[in-house]
């Protein structure tokens, strides 16, 4: 008996755990609702205050229970916050996300999300998605997105830029691809729309630039890859409104760098100079992509016998006769004292 009063009390306790009432904080926009903590599970009973277009839940540690957690983006929860536009949850350790059709905006930026599916709908609605700083290893998902004209994957595990995906995303317009594991850039697949690229920090080793057409491109990174060449004619020619490039790569030697800058600077594109402050003159070299002077080379050897040589020899080898001529004596002595 009383054991089964405990465990009711025990699961009403639970109850009122998982269906705390959530507040919002103050914020100056009537339609934005920012959250200061939320657990979810999934079949946790959540429920969020009603009549709100946008969710804001960052972390902080400010409450007594800590950092918010949701385990999963799914229709459940997406239902309970009463179907809003735009979603952030930044740093709440969201590992999966079912992307729900009518999201316009969504911003999971910190979390360990592995996977997004986005198979319940034919065409979505999301323009703006920041999955920057998670543990993607496959972008498949990103082809359905085809409203998409901000796209971050900045920072987390893509081996490969897949085929015939990015050229769904006919609108297109900034695309954050940096800090992953890529070795290729499908050229030919980057939306004739994009206006920002950044494939900066990942591991491609080769890019060529002839017959491929980026015709609204201004803004290229391309910098710390492995890249060994870059054809700056091919590459002008197929970004007609290049306004700024990021090309430093290591296997690109230093010559050829300063004549890829000249390039870019006599079609006034801008670019960042590893080089400021380090003249193209014997005197500095650039190692991983920094300046610096190199050591003063020592005058050659004089040919002619040096004073000081001959000092130091005659002091050598006069105290080699010393010491060998005390050694003599000592030995006599030693065999007068009968020794050996
Ligand atoms: C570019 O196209 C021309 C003509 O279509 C072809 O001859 C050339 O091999 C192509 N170059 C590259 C690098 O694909
Ligand atoms: C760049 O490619 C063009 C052909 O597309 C070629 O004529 C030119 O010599 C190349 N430049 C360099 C520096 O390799
Ligand atoms: C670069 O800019 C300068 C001044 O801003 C201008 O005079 C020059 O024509 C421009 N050159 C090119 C190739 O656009
Ligand atoms: C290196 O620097 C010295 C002065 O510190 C200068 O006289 C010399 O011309 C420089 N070398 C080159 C190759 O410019």
């Amino acid at each position: 008996m009383l054991q089964n009063n405990i465990q009711i009390f025990i699961w009403c306790l639970s109850l009122v755990s998982t269906t705390f009432a959530i507040e919002c904080l103050p914020y100056p926009v009537a339609s934005v609702c920012k959250i200061e903590y939320v657990s979810y599970n999934p079949g946790d009973g959540i429920t969020f205050p009603k009549g709100y277009q946008q969710f804001i839940i960052k972390s902080s540690v400010s409450t007594k229970k800590g950092y918010s957690k949701v385990a999963t983006m799914d229709p459940d929860l997406y239902e309970a916050m009463h179907r809003p536009s735009s979603i952030e949850m930044i740093g709440v350790a969201l590992r999966t996300i079912a992307l729900p059709s009518e999201l316009l905006l969504g911003d999971f930026t910190g979390n360990w999300i592995a996977s997004v599916d986005t198979s319940s709908a034919e065409n979505y609605k999301i323009t703006y998605l920041d999955l920057s700083s998670n543990t993607l290893d496959d972008m498949h998902f990103v082809k359905r997105l085809v409203n998409l004209e901000f796209l971050s994957l900045r920072t987390n595990r893509i081996k490969t830029i897949p085929a015939l995906v990015l050229n769904t995303l006919t609108k297109l317009k900034y695309l954050y691809l940096q800090y992953n594991h890529f070795t290729t850039i499908p050229w030919n697949d980057i939306p004739s729309s994009l206006i920002h690229l950044d494939c900066s920090h990942s591991v491609v080793r080769s890019v060529e630039f002839a017959n491929i057409s980026l015709p609204s491109l201004e803004y290229l990174n391309l910098q710390y890859n492995f890249i060994p060449s870059i054809n700056v004619s091919d590459l002008i020619q197929a970004t007609p409104q290049l306004k700024e490039a990021h090309l430093f790569n290591v296997d690109i030697d230093w010559p050829r760098m300063g004549e890829i800058m000249s390039e870019l600077a006599s079609k006034n594109i801008s670019y960042s100079n590893y080089y400021d402050g380090c003249p193209f003159d014997g005197n500095y070299t650039i190692k991983l992509g920094r300046c610096y002077r190199r050591r003063r080379q020592k005058p050659p050897a004089d040919v002619g016998i040096d004073k000081k040589a001959v000092m130091v020899s005659i002091v050598a080898v006069g105290s080699g006769v010393l010491f060998v001529y005390i050694m003599l004596i000592a030995c006599r002595r030693m065999k007068q004292l009968r020794w050996f």
